[in-house]
């Protein structure tokens, strides 16, 4: 079969060339789109008098049947082949004969690739967009469950103020919230449709595209048939979102990390999502939460790749383009399948609550020691210096702040009295920060009705 371009060409291509040239080892994943693509389009070629009614009737019935031998696995690939395109082209001429040659009228695999790859991405965006809901979904759950438990919380990876174990996994939903509502809200810009821009200058049939966008259900079409073949912002769009969603996992797997290692012990990982050691027989170690640290890295080089390549590209449709493909299936698939194993190892995690409660020590209530002075009419300014020497006469007597005598703290301040005895209490000090983002039980009650009514 020769190639669909091969009308001005006397020489072959050189087999290396070819296989350098070729997408269909990694676009055939689009052959629904591809087809969906077409099949609104001949129904476009009617309106504008270029099919008959028959005509368009049997390019639709050989495209179902291309659709199902894909779907079946039994489409036969030939050597000149060269992407989804020409693959699927190819394969209805055979199945239909000449008046499948008109399929293509007025159309370029300029306009046809970039529709294609809209609406690949925005049935793979649906479901990335539920993955990420599930997981959401799972975290607030556990927060709700959970939300007795206290630890420390940490800034500079030092003990800084007791919290919620709650609100230690919300801090987390809530940036998985706001990359839900960034996908959500780059859908008008994805769901813009370039066919009917030719191969640059647009269509010269009168193809009805409003009626062709309603067909494959876009939501607008392109603006300027130059920009559309070429446009691949929703592209970067989504490799930007999905790598900063990348890294919000990254971080918060991180912070899993830590809290199993032995010293600290808050939680432990279930086996399922844990590996042992070849040589070590003890060790149980969390891959699970290493890989999916490690990916934000892989997510991030496509995006970085993927805008390298774009930057130097002059106007409308080079070959450049076709490297778009890559970095946004693997990136698509990273994030998906990252988002299902975080989802199983924060529905599988164990807490340990009472190794949070035993690292709760005094001095994460020095803050709340100098509130105390505060309520008492003492500027804060004062109250910190306080606080902070009690701390010291703490260390240097080798005791804790909440063992310090009564005496021993009026020799820093004489506003100290009796019910200073009430700041050491962990419980107080979540209670006591009952801002709306705060750590108290209402607070954090608060929060997952929020996240609960945002995900919806
Ligand atoms: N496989 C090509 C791509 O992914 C399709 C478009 C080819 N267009 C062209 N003018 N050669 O970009």
């Amino acid at each position: 079969m020769a190639k669909l371009w091969g009308g001005r060409f006397t020489g072959a291509t050189d087999p290396l060339m070819h296989e350098f040239n070729q997408s269909l080892s990694y676009d055939q994943r689009m052959y629904d789109a591809d087809i969906r693509g077409s099949i609104a389009y001949s129904a476009g070629l009617v309106k504008a008098g270029i099919l008959t009614e028959e005509e368009c009737k049997s390019i639709h019935d050989g495209l179902g049947k291309v659709l199902q031998e894909w779907t079946s696995g039994t489409f036969k690939i030939e050597a000149t082949d060269e992407d989804i395109h020409t693959a699927n082209e190819r394969r209805l001429n055979e199945l239909i004969g000449p008046v499948a040659g008109k399929l293509h009228t007025g159309r370029s695999r300029n306009d046809q690739v970039a529709t294609d790859m809209r609406l690949w991405l925005i049935d793979e965006s649906a479901k990335i967009r539920q993955a990420l809901r599930d997981l959401i979904d799972v975290l607030v759950n556990r927060a709700e469950k959970e939300i007795d438990h206290i630890l420390p919380g940490y800034t500079h990876l030092q003990r800084a103020q007791p919290i919620r174990w709650s609100h230690f996994l919300l801090s987390h939903t809530a940036n998985l919230v706001s990359d839900l509502s960034r996908l959500d809200s780059s859908l008008p810009r994805l769901s813009v449709m370039p066919l009917g821009s030719g191969a640059m200058a647009g269509n010269p049939f009168a193809i009805p595209r409003e009626q062709i966008a309603e067909q494959l259900g876009f939501q607008s079409l392109s603006l300027n048939s130059m920009q559309g073949v070429s446009d691949r912002d929703f592209i970067a769009e989504f490799l930007f979102t999905t790598t900063l969603a990348m890294v919000h996992i990254s971080r918060f797997a991180e912070d899993l990390i830590i809290y199993s290692s032995a010293e600290f012990g808050f939680v432990s990982l279930s086996d399922a999502y844990s590996t042992g050691s070849s040589i070590m027989p003890q060790k149980k170690n969390p891959d699970s939460l290493e890989l999916l640290r490690g990916k934000s890295g892989r997510t991030f080089g496509q995006m970085a790749g993927f805008l390298m390549t774009l930057k130097g590209i002059p106007s409308t449709y080079n070959k450049d383009l076709q490297e778009d493909k890559e970095p946004l299936f693997d990136a698509a698939e990273t994030i998906h399948r990252c988002l299902l194993i975080f989802q199983g190892v924060i529905a599988t995690l164990t807490i340990h609550p009472e190794k949070m409660r035993a690292a709760l020590t005094d001095d994460l209530l020095a803050t709340d020691l100098a509130e105390y002075l505060v309520r008492k009419g003492t500027p804060f300014r004062e109250t910190h210096h306080i606080s902070g020497s009690a701390v010291r006469l703490a260390e240097e007597g080798k005791t804790s702040l909440s063992k310090l005598t009564l005496e021993q703290l009026q020799t820093l301040s004489p506003k100290f009295s009796e019910d200073v005895k009430e700041v050491f209490s962990f419980e107080t000090s979540v209670e006591r920060r009952d801002v709306p983002g705060g750590t108290s039980k209402r607070a954090v009650h608060e929060q997952v009705a929020k996240i609960r009514a945002l995900v919806k």
